[in-house]
C-alpha cells in the first residue's frame, strides 16, 4: 500500500519511530521498512514531520493489537466495564459479561478474535450447572462448534467446553500433584473429567495406574481419545459414579477428588480403598472465613470412617471471588484404627 513516509538515516530510526508515534502521526498498520542506508517510516497523509518525507509501498504490519478493548465498538461509558480477563481453552475464549454489556456481546466477541489470532470461537459464560458441572456457553463470535485441543503441562487435551467441564486455570496444580506422584503408585481420579491430572501423572511417571472414573458419558468419550492421543496406557476410564466404581478397586497409594462443591461427601468411600501411607487430594470450595473450621470437620470424617489422618499441606488453588476460593486438601492417612469393610 502507498502511503506518506519519513526518511531517516539509518541509527536515528527507533528515536524517530518513537518521536512520530508519541504525536500520532506514524501508521501503525504499516511495516516500517529500509531503502539503501535510509529507514522509511510510514505517516499519515497530515502532520508535522522533522524528517525528510516521500512517497513509498508498504506491507501491510502484522502485528496485531494488543488488548481487545481498544478495538470494540462500544459506548464510551461502557468501556470502563470491559473484562480484563478471561479463560481461553484451546481456540476458545470464555468470558463473563456484566449485564450492561450483553447486548453489546456479538461487538466484544468479534474485537477478541480481532485481537488474539489463535482465538477461533468467542463464548459468553452463563455459568455452571448440574452434577457434571457444565458450563453453560453461548457463542457470541466466530466458529460455532466448541470442540478444540488445549495445550497444558506438554499434554494435548481434546476439550469441548460445552459438553464437559474444564478449567484451564488448574494447570499448575495438577503439575503440583503430578510432581508428588511416585515410582510404582496406584492412583485413582475420581472425578477425572477429560484427564487432564490423570494423563498428567501417566505420562511423568510411567510405572504408575490410574484409574480415572467420570459420570459425563462425553467426558469419558473424550478422555479416552485423550489416552490415545497423549499415548498414556497405563491410564483406564470408568464412566458412571465415583462411589459406586471405586468399591471395585483396592490398594490406591493417592486419590484426586477435585469435585470442589462436594467431593467431602465421598471422602469415606475413598478411605476404603485406601493403603496406609497414601495421600488424598479434597479439592473443596470454601469462603474465607471457613478456612480453618474445615479441617476439622474433614478430620472427623476421616477418623469416623476409621482412617487416622494428617493434614500435609493446605493449599489455595485460586480464588473465586474477594470472598471465596477453591483450596487443596493434601491429606496424609497416617494407619487405621478400625478394619474396613
Ligand atoms: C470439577 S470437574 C473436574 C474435572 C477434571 N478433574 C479437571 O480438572 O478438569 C468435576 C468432574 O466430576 C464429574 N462428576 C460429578 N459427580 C460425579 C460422580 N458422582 N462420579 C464421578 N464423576 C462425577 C463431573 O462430570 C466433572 O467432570
Amino acid at each position: 500500500m502507498r502511503s506518506r513516509c519519513a526518511v531517516v538515516p539509518r541509527g536515528e530510526g527507533e528515536r524517530a519511530r518513537k518521536y512520530l508515534s508519541e504525536r500520532g502521526i506514524l501508521r501503525k498498520d504499516l511495516r516500517i521498512s529500509r531503502d539503501g542506508d535510509s529507514i522509511l517510516i510510514p505517516v499519515a497523509a497530515r502532520g508535522k514531520v522533522p524528517y525528510a518525507t516521500r512517497t513509498a509501498e508498504f506491507a501491510p504490519s502484522e502485528k496485531r493489537p494488543t488488548s481487545y478493548k481498544e478495538h470494540v465498538d462500544l459506548p464510551r461509558k461502557l468501556h470502563p466495564l470491559l473484562p480484563s480477563a478471561f479463560d481461553i481453552v484451546g481456540d476458545v475464549a470464555i468470558i463473563k459479561l456484566p449485564d450492561e454489556l450483553t447486548g453489546h456481546a456479538s461487538a466484544i466477541g468479534k474485537a477478541i478474535i480481532g485481537a488474539q489470532k489463535s482465538i477461533k470461537s468467542v463464548a459468553l459464560d452463563e455459568g455452571v450447572e448440574g452434577e457434571a458441572r457444565i458450563r453453560k456457553l453461548l457463542v457470541i463470535a466466530g466458529r460455532k462448534t466448541m470442540l478444540t485441543v488445549h495445550k497444558e503441562n506438554g499434554l494435548r487435551l481434546k476439550v469441548d467446553p460445552s459438553v464437559v467441564y474444564f478449567s484451564p486455570r488448574l494447570a499448575s496444580e495438577r503439575a503440583r500433584v503430578a510432581g508428588q506422584v511416585g515410582e510404582g503408585e496406584n492412583v485413582i481420579d475420581m472425578f477425572a473429567g477429560v484427564g487432564p491430572f490423570s494423563l498428567l501423572v501417566a505420562r511423568r511417571v510411567k510405572s504408575s495406574r490410574i484409574d480415572a472414573i467420570d459420570i459425563n458419558t462425553k467426558a469419558i468419550k473424550l478422555l479416552k481419545e485423550n489416552i490415545e492421543l497423549n499415548k498414556t496406557a497405563n491410564v483406564r476410564a470408568h464412566i458412571g459414579d465415583a462411589s459406586k466404581i471405586v468399591p471395585r478397586l483396592k490398594g490406591a497409594d493417592r486419590v484426586i477428588m477435585n469435585l470442589p462443591h462436594s467431593a467431602h461427601e465421598f471422602l469415606k468411600c475413598a478411605l476404603r480403598v485406601c493403603r496406609k501411607g497414601a495421600t488424598i487430594h479434597l479439592y473443596q470450595h470454601i469462603t474465607r472465613d471457613e478456612t480453618d473450621g474445615r479441617w476439622g470437620e474433614i478430620a472427623s470424617k476421616c477418623m469416623e470412617a476409621g482412617a487416622k489422618v494428617r493434614l500435609q499441606r493446605y493449599v489455595i488453588v485460586h480464588p473465586y471471588s474477594p470472598s471465596s476460593g477453591i483450596v487443596c486438601y493434601d491429606i496424609k492417612i497416617v494407619g487405621f484404627t478400625r478394619a474396613r469393610g
